[in-house]
């Protein structure tokens, strides 16, 4: 049984130069591991909290030192030379020390650099890679390789708001391998960046999660662009390579309309433009085309393009079992976005994995927007057999440690890309 010798962390910038938390978990025996936690941008009301110390004098209030300290002093005290049978039993006990709903007191920061760490030192001290031992966590073989979701055009909070839609994906929907998935990203990306210089005069302007982010005039034009991307690869829209859009309407909604480019869009009207945009470009995943309080209209959204689209709920769920339950009970959606910073413990974004899976539902894990050169999040999706993985654009070496490591996940495992359009479990 893994007994927990020491913990200690350290505050070190993440992809925007903001403060993040990186902690070292060391266990009897000698063996360490670390691990590094992502920040969003675009968040959801319902995540866990990030404790952040708000002393504007320093990093204008993102410093993270308190959260440092939570490690460093009160978690190390708690849980130095304590032994846990299983990741549960540490996550369990992070819970309780935190004490609160939201893990404000100790920070979901703190909290998730301590639940990954443990778990990356207990990887190395069963002598298995992490992705087969987040795979035992979770209770499901190894099977597939995620497909990867690539950001080629940005927008709303990622890129100053130009359009009030936030991503705009490749999927490359006929790769069979990750390796062939990424070269395909990467050439439609290259004819995107061509045709931005072309087009808008100007070179590429990358966003937070290195998406281009030229002054596209309308939301359909931004469409309208990647299709163009696609066909300028020599690739045909919709069967080699199709869209995902994050529509991230949580930050555009005020109360009871949309605020779309300047003019109010009501509910229903932003649902009717969504089912044109399925009709008229080749949409196969479409991610918080609701706002996260609008739970009265995401039935509608299911009812009326569900069988086919994903309807993936990003901030309407933040990863929490009990919002995933409301929406299972609801047919709110049909997918989940599994961010593990969202809800604070590896063992509670198991449950949530879990939950949606037994729904019948697909899973795409995802980065954020913050990210650091760790890869555990390749790990993860491969161990937690994610339908697709988000992680960025094809630049940025915060992203690109991640698709590294999936190449060599893929690598050693041989295992074969998920096919399109994923493996959801049948309902029970
Ligand atoms: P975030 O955005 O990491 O800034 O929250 C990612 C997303 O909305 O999917
Ligand atoms: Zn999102």
């Amino acid at each position: 049984m893994p007994i927990l010798r020491r913990l200690t962390a350290l505050e070190i910038l993440d992809s925007r130069g903001r403060p993040t938390v990186n902690a070292r978990c060391e266990l009897d025996g000698g063996l360490a591991a670390e691990a590094s936690v992502p920040a969003g941008a675009s968040t959801g009301k319902a995540e866990a909290l990030e404790l952040r110390d708000r002393d504007s004098a320093r990093y204008r209030g993102w410093g993270c030192r308190k959260a440092v300290a939570a490690i460093n002093r009160e978690l190390n005290a708690a849980l130095a030379d304590q032994s846990f049978a299983e990741q549960r039993a540490l996550d369990q006990r992070l819970i309780e020390l935190d004490g609160t709903p939201n893990k404000a007191r100790l920070g979901a920061n703190a909290l998730l650099a301590v639940s990954l760490a443990f778990a990356r030192a207990v990887a190395l001290e069963r002598r298995v890679p992490l992705y087969s031992h987040l795979a035992q966590i979770l209770g499901s073989p190894l099977a597939t390789l995620p497909r990867p979701t690539i950001n080629l055009f940005s927008g709303g909070k990622h890129a100053g708001g130009q359009v009030p839609i936030q991503d705009v994906l490749v999927v490359p929907a006929a790769a069979r391998t990750m390796d062939e998935a990424l070269a395909v990203a990467f050439e439609v990306y290259q004819c995107a960046a061509e045709l931005v210089l072309r087009q808008y005069g100007m070179r590429a302007l990358k966003a937070d999660e290195g998406g281009l982010a030229p002054p596209f005039p309308t939301a359909e034009a931004m469409l309208a662009d990647a299709v163009a991307a696609i066909e300028a690869a020599g690739l045909a829209p919709g069967l080699e390579v199709a869209l995902a859009v994050d529509v991230a309407a949580s930050h555009f909604f005020q109360e009871d309309h949309y605020l779309w480019s300047g003019a109010a869009l009501a509910r229903g009207e932003l649902v009717d433009r969504l089912e044109g945009w399925v009709r008229d470009y080749p949409i196969v995943s479409l991610e918080d085309g609701l706002a996260e309080e609008d739970w009265a209209d995401w039935p509608q959204l299911v009812a009326r393009l569900g069988n086919r689209v994903l309807v993936v709920g990003d901030d309407l769920l933040c990863t929490q079992p009990h919002r995933i339950q409301r929406a299972i009970e609801s047919r709110a959606a049909n997918a989940l976005l599994l961010k593990v910073n969202q809800v604070g413990t590896l063992s509670e974004a198991a449950t949530a994995c879990r939950l949606a899976r037994e729904a019948g539902w697909q899973v795409t894990i995802s980065a954020r927007s913050g990210e650091t050169e760790d890869h555990w999040l390749a790990d993860l999706a491969v161990g937690w057999r994610g339908d697709q993985i988000k992680i960025g654009s094809l630049t940025q070496s915060e992203r690109l440690a991640k698709y590294n490591r999936l190449l060599a996940i893929e690598y050693q495992t041989q295992l074969p890309l998920v096919a399109w359009p994923g493996n959801p479990v049948a309902p029970n």
